[in-house]
């Protein structure tokens, strides 16, 4: 049996993503993870793949070895168990300063976005054979550090820097992947992000770019195993910008950006 496993399959990219597999996949059980149950139960609906929706909270360790257990589970029952697509989408930003924030927003930040992704990674790799798919969902806010999304940057610069080992520890193994790092896109992220003390902090995020884009974009770079998807030009820029410019430089326009 083939499956997919695609966290973040609520809303915004993790659905959109859960959506390309269902249509190009080619897999027998797309598992879906958010927190949001009938969100869940709506896209298994809309899915003609076979869905298991998984209503979880990763920032609990103990939703990890749930996915574990069924794993293991699944791999017993059958030797030719593959996990063909691991999406991490889920994660979460917050707009705001160190004084803005609460220590558990923090914290839960780095929870999903760094931890949760790594130990789904680890816990779906020995069910990964040559032709296997991983998408880590990074962002541009990986290329320097940004005040007012301090620990939200911090996070995604982590993986980046992860999925790049990663791909190196797993060279020749035939599995693709790929860290997706696009710059705003219309989902639930910012409506999220604004949810703080301060959440003015960023006043116009643009541009936008469309979710169904980042996705058929990102599966294309990753067909190719190549190791960043930008998904745009301001971001590809903003790559660029990271190898020749000065952190404080890039700092510093930012600063000006954030309060236009
Ligand atoms: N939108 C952007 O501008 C943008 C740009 C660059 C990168 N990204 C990254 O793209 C990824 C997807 O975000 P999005 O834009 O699609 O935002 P979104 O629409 O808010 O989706 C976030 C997803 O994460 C899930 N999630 C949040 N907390 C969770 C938890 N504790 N346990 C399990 N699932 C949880 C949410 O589901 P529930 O609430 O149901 O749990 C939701 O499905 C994130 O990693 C984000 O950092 C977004």
């Amino acid at each position: 049996m083939r499956i997919a496993i695609v966290t973040g399959a609520s809303s915004g990219l993790g659905r959109e993503y859960a959506r390309w597999i269902d249509e190009h996949g080619n897999v027998d059980e797309i598992w879906i993870i958010a927190r949001r149950a009938e969100r869940l139960e709506e896209l298994k609906k809309e899915l003609k793949t076979t869905t298991k929706p998984l209503p979880l909270d990763l920032t609990d360790t103990h939703s990890i070895d749930t996915v574990e257990h069924m794993l293991r589970e699944s791999a017993a029952k059958d030797p030719a168990f593959d996990v063909s697509f691991l999406i991490n989408a889920a994660g979460f930003g917050k707009f705001g300063t160190y004084a803005d924030m609460t220590r558990q927003e923090v914290d839960s930040m780095v929870d999903l976005n760094c931890r949760a992704l790594v130990d789904l990674t680890q816990i779906s790799l020995p069910f990964m054979h040559k032709g296997s798919r991983i998408i880590e969902v990074a962002s541009s806010a990986s290329f320097q550090p940004l005040q007012g999304l301090n620990v939200y940057a911090a996070s995604k610069v982590f993986v980046r820097f992860y999925t790049r080992a990663l791909r190196f520890e797993l060279m020749g193994k035939g599995i693709h992947l790929t860290a997706v790092c696009p710059l705003w896109v219309k989902t639930e992220f910012i409506k999220v992000a604004r949810e703080t003390q301060n959440g003015q902090t960023v006043k116009h995020p643009w541009p936008m770019l469309n979710p169904k884009h980042v996705v058929s974009w990102s599966m294309k770079i990753n067909a190719t195993n190549y190791p960043i998807a930008t998904c745009c030009v301001p971001a590809f820029l903003m790559r660029i910008c990271d190898k020749i410019l000065p952190n404080p430089a890039i700092m510093w326009i930012w600063e000006g950006l954030r309060r236009i």
